[in-house]
């Protein structure tokens, strides 16, 4: 797969360890941090802090068997290419299948936040967009809305980017990315003088479970890093690179993460964020700042467009290493003569999520993501521990460290969240899984070009 992957005409190597890093930020820092607040804040109270805190804990484990497994294995695809090589076929089009939920129904979910903040800034010129495209249908209780306009075509908008090439891609992502990373730290600054230290009291009003049901909620703010395994191909030095993209912009977001949820908590007392879809703004509102508040709201749109970038980027990298490998249709994988891109893949992924954005709500879209990424980390940790076993030997360019406990924990944690998720989201979920299994032994497994070998 190696050897394969570096042929000539397969996709130009570009990238290096700050894109990897800014990439990274680029897919994490979005709606988790910018519209989920709100609700786990009054899900859990003050104890948001510990929530994100938690979250970040599981994915810090399962981050560090991703970097061993991205740096072992550098071309496309990310763990599913990895699995493929060490697990087998079968569990390999599993977790491919798993990620392809991830990946997209992520870049919905963020559409569907980028619209509500572009719409509330739309609202401040005095623009209102007809009720039916404001939102998915039943998404706002007593408005008859239809289809979210915004959301479809931001999708379609960054699309049309990402079909041009990576190198322009990561360029945009880049500039962005320093936009929202400036104020986010902005609004710490502003916002730590307004805090008052009684709005932390009383710290868990609801007890440790809501503590827990908030981190599951979370947890969707820290999904992404691992979408810069994805990219493994066009990185200059994989073996280097990946693991310092991985757990570089994993740390930086969690401290951003801690200090924002502390502030916005400690500026406004919890419960006055209930139905917010913009609490990082509101609590400056609160504050008295209106304007740092608009500068919020103009970061949020970039920062969920940066999101969007990076996750359907990866959706389509997935798609390419499936289709490479035989088991989706050959079309995914052929690449632009001009741009090097999977063009017709990333048209095809733009085009589906962005319909499913614009006609399904948004909590709905972030417990499937979150469920779908917490079992493909449980997956990648166990997989981490059989391969050692199996294959001691093999190459590892960065290794996790603490094997089997690592691991294990960051299994025990992943697990402990997904039993904190609605039974409408496992329902969901295994019907994912069972269609997963029929297109694998109706379709993909006959066409398997490793098959057998
Ligand atoms: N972590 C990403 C977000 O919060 C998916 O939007």
């Amino acid at each position: 797969m190696v050897a394969d992957a570096r042929t000539p005409g397969g996709l130009k190597k570009v990238l290096g360890p700050m894109d990897l890093i800014l990439m990274g930020i680029g897919a994490i820092v979005g709606t988790g941090i910018f519209v989920l607040t709100g609700t786990g804040a009054v899900t859990a109270g003050p104890a948001l802090t510990l929530s994100f805190v938690i979250a970040a804990i599981a994915c810090g484990f399962a981050a560090l068997c991703y970097a061993e497994f991205a740096s072992s294995v550098p071309v496309a695809g990310s763990i599913y290419t990895y699995s493929y090589v060490t697990l087998g076929e079968i569990v390999a089009w599993m977790i491919g299948w798993d990620l392809l939920l991830e990946y997209g129904l992520a870049t919905s979910t963020v559409a569907v936040g980028w619209s509500g903040y572009f719409q509330s800034l739309l609202e401040g010129f005095g623009f209102m967009l007809p009720e039916a495209f404001r939102a998915a249908p039943g998404a706002k209780p007593g408005v008859d809305t239809l289809f979210n306009l915004p959301a479809f075509l931001i999708m379609m908008v960054l699309t049309w980017m990402l079909s041009l090439g990576v190198r322009e891609s990561a360029r945009v992502n880049n500039v962005m990315v320093l936009i929202k990373t400036g104020v986010v730290l902005l609004f710490i600054f502003v916002g730590a003088s307004y805090v008052k230290p009684g709005n932390w009291q009383p710290f868990m009003p609801f007890g440790a479970g809501s503590v827990m049901s908030a981190a599951a909620l979370v947890f969707f703010a820290f999904i992404g890093f691992d979408a810069v395994t994805s990219a493994a191909e066009e990185v200059k030095n994989p073996a280097k690179d990946l693991p310092i993209g991985i757990i570089g912009s994993l740390g930086i977001c969690t401290v951003l993460y801690v200090i924002v949820s502390a502030i916005m908590t400690g500026i406004v007392p919890f419960m006055q964020f209930k139905g917010v879809d913009h609490p990082v703004s509101l609590a400056l509102k609160y504050a008295g700042q209106d304007w740092v508040a608009g500068f919020v709201d103009l970061a949020a749109i970039l920062g969920m467009s940066t999101v969007m970038l990076v996750m359907a980027y990866g959706q389509t990298r997935i798609l390419y290493a499936m289709s490479r490998d035989g088991l989706l249709p050959a079309k995914l994988s052929t690449v632009h003569p001009k741009y090097g891109t999977p063009y017709f893949a990333t048209w095809m992924v733009g085009i589906i999520f962005g319909l499913i954005a614009a006609v399904v709500p948004l909590d709905v879209l972030a417990e499937l993501v979150n469920i779908g990424t917490l079992a493909a980390f449980s997956l990648v940790s166990l997989a981490v521990i059989i391969l050692r076993k199996k294959r001691p030997d093999l190459h590892r360019a960065f290794r996790c460290p603490g094997v089997p406990v690592v691991p294990a924990l960051a299994i025990i944690f992943c697990v402990a969240l997904m039993s904190f998720l609605s039974w409408h989201t496992w329902v969901a979920f295994v019907i994912w899984l069972v269609i997963g299994l029929v297109v694998y032994f109706g379709y993909a497994r006959s066409r398997s070009k490793l098959n057998g070998k």
